[in-house]
């Protein structure tokens, strides 16, 4: 089972046709709302590409809807919890190239208590389960040493970067999954390699220029796959949502890093996070065409 401590939100999406500089007005030529959030985002791709999935959250007073969709994806509620504050949102530019802006409110992502993640830690299993965290939430350096603790295998985002909260999970992690800019700014932070760190799974994903593996000594590249993109918010959830859900059930590196590559490039052809994650059929049949 893969249990997800993460957030969710609410995406509000505007589509533009450039991102705005300092003090520009733009007319955006549509809006939606769609479920969001790098934790949930993580979570159904994990559930979408076969992988036994519980999400732990927050949402406000105001969740009703997030709720719908998420129980929409196919995805137990039993770990969602409401909290006082407002659930949290994202403010989303999408501009022609398929590049983003965003905006966050942490709201309810910043009302986890420990609590919550102590009692669904006491019902996984060290032999199979992973725990998969980001930086959206809060307490997550108290939830990961809990999970390693028990002996379960973490998996964390290091996004949105932040170096004081990615330096004293280190320790406390299998897996780091970053994008280039992101290893960049730890590299800076940590005045060292980030590769000396000596991780089980050092997963570092370079849009498209595809993505490298670091794993018990030896390096996996894998080219990212020729699509046109339509919107790139999320691809690097959906990345490792899939690379993990693949990785815990076939524990073939190679094989997990280009499964996820192929779900992170069908999730791109597609409008918004969350629904445009590709189920494992998908996945497959992309696969098929494409190798
Ligand atoms: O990684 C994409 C996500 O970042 C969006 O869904 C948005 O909610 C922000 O958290
Ligand atoms: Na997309």
């Amino acid at each position: 089972m893969i249990l997800n401590f993460g957030s969710i939100n609410l995406d509000l999406v505007y589509r533009v046709p450039h991102l705005p500089a300092a003090g520009e007005t733009l007319a955006s030529s549509s809006f939606e709302k769609y479920l969001g959030g790098k934790g949930i985002n993580q979570s159904i791709a994990a559930h979408r590409s076969g992988a036994q999935t519980l999400h732990l959250g927050c949402v406000g007073p105001d969740g009703d809807w997030l709720r719908e969709q998420i129980a929409g994806f196919g995805l137990s509620l039993d770990g969602l919890r409401t909290v006082t504050t407002p659930t949290g949102h994202a403010v989303i530019f999408v501009d022609d190239s398929a590049e983003n802006q965003i905006v966050l409110f942490g709201g309810s992502n910043q009302a986890f208590t420990t609590d919550q993640f102590e009692a669904a830690l006491a019902q996984a299993d060290p032999a199979t389960d992973w725990v998969l965290c980001q930086n959206e939430t809060n307490n997550v350096p108290k939830m990961a040493q809990l999970a390693k603790a028990k002996g379960l295998r973490v998996a964390y985002s290091a996004a949105p970067f932040d170096a004081d909260h990615a330096i004293p999970l280190l320790d406390h992690i299998d897996l780091l999954a970053v994008n280039e800019g992101e290893a960049a700014a730890l590299q800076s932070a940590l005045g060292k390699d980030i590769q000396s760190l000596g991780l089980p799974y050092l997963l570092i994903t370079k849009g498209s220029k595809g993505a490298t593996l670091y794993a018990g000594g030896q390096q996996f590249d894998q080219d990212s796959f020729t699509v046109t993109p339509k919107d790139t918010t999320g691809a690097g959830d959906t990345f490792l949502g899939a690379f993990v859900a693949e990785l815990s059930a076939s524990d073939d590196p190679a094989k997990a890093l280009q499964f996820a590559a192929a779900a992170a490039a069908v999730q791109v052809t597609r409008a918004g996070a969350a629904p445009a994650i590709p189920t494992r059929e998908d996945t497959l049949s992309f696969l098929k065409a494409n190798t």
